[in-house]
């Protein structure tokens, strides 16, 4: 494992992160957060696609849900990523990062602890839904070893389609 250096160095810490870029710890969701990590949702989203209070909710209480937070400050988030698994199989809800932390590996860490999570509770594989014409989004998921199952017609409220992804993150049995 490589070690961790000098936040100030510009060097990867041992996830990963480009601490030059960004500085960003990761940590679980708290009920503290509902109304930040809603904001944020509305503002990494269009309003017909971005989820209501209701349903954000909701999606926190699915079976197995599990939501980790990257806290750029005191206060701040910088993004979080929410999914939820059962039966061996994880659904990842949603991965937002605001604008203007984008790039500088935040999303990628959320994923990474995500997943690391997720697979150490049985998950064995990830399953998502991404609009087709998403292109960063489609990027990051592919740069993650998430590849196209299929496409769901009309999948958003404004009709958009969805590429459905799978990626496998643990050997069965
Ligand atoms: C998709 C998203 C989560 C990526 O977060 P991020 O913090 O920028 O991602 P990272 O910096 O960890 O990873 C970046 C990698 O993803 C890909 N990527 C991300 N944004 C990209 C873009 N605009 N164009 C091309 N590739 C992109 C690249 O492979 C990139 O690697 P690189 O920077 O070394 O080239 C972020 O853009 C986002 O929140 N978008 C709005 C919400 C959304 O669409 N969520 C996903 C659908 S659920």
């Amino acid at each position: 494992m490589r070690g961790r250096r000098d936040p100030e160095d510009g060097a990867r810490t041992e996830r990963g992160y480009n601490l030059f870029a960004v500085k960003f710890r990761l940590r679980s969701y708290t009920p503290q957060d509902f109304e930040i990590i809603h904001e944020v949702d509305q503002r990494c989203f269009e309003k017909e696609i971005a989820y209501s209070r209701a349903e954000m909710r909701a999606y926190l209480k699915l079976p197995g849900a599990e939501c980790v937070i990257a806290e750029s400050g005191p206060g701040k988030i910088a993004g979080f990523c929410l999914a939820a698994h059962e039966k061996g199989v994880g659904y990842l809800v949603t991965m937002d990062v605001l604008e203007k932390y984008r790039r500088q590996g935040v999303g990628g860490a959320l994923l990474e602890e995500m997943e690391k999570r997720l697979a150490a509770r049985g998950a064995q594989e990830m399953w998502l839904e991404t609009a087709t014409d998403n292109e960063p989004a489609i990027a990051f998921w592919n740069k993650h070893g998430y590849r196209k199952q299929g496409t769901r017609k009309n999948y958003y409220p404004n009709g958009r389609d969805a590429y459905t992804m799978r990626k496998k993150i643990a050997d069965s049995g």
